[in-house]
């Protein structure tokens, strides 16, 4: 059966709302910080993630279709603009999208789910590429 992950909050319900999404954040980070290669992009990051992982997982929200989470905590964001001030290239953005990948695998989540999640979430990154 194809869903249709895309229509309404079916993202947000299918990534397990909130919780959910706090839980696959918390998981992308800890990825990060232990990944060979992904230690110059967790370098970017401050040492304490507390906040990075706040901010990632109230966006997810919203960009999942959930409720405006970042927004009403921290303002509007325009994503490239919120990556301006790193350099980010093809290595970085791959980077990224590897420690996604294996927190998407760690979740209960059906095969196309994780398919579907980062192919989306290759748009953002791509948008957050401003080298090479
Ligand atoms: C392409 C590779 C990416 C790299 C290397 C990267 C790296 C970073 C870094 C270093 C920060 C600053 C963290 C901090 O100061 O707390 C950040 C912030 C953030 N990133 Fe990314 N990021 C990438 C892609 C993405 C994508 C695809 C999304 C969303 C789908 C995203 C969402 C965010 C958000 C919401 C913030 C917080 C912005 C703020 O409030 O200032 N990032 N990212």
């Amino acid at each position: 059966m194809t869903k249709l992950y895309g229509q309404a909050d079916a993202t947000y319900q299918a990534a397990g709302e909130y919780d959910g999404i706090k839980k696959l954040v918390d998981d992308f980070y800890d990825i990060m910080s232990q990944l060979k290669e992904s230690q110059h992009i967790r370098q970017m990051h401050p040492d304490d993630l507390e906040a990075s992982r706040d901010k990632l997982t109230r966006f997810l929200c919203a960009w999942t279709g959930g409720p405006r989470l970042y927004r009403e905590k921290y303002g509007p964001i325009s994503i490239p603009q919120a990556h301006a001030h790193l350099t980010i290239g093809s290595t970085e953005r791959d980077a990224w999208l590897l420690c996604m990948k294996q927190a998407l695998a760690k979740q209960d989540y059906p095969q196309d789910f994780q398919d579907y999640m980062i192919t989306q979430l290759a748009m953002p990154a791509e948008r957050c590429r401003n080298a090479d």
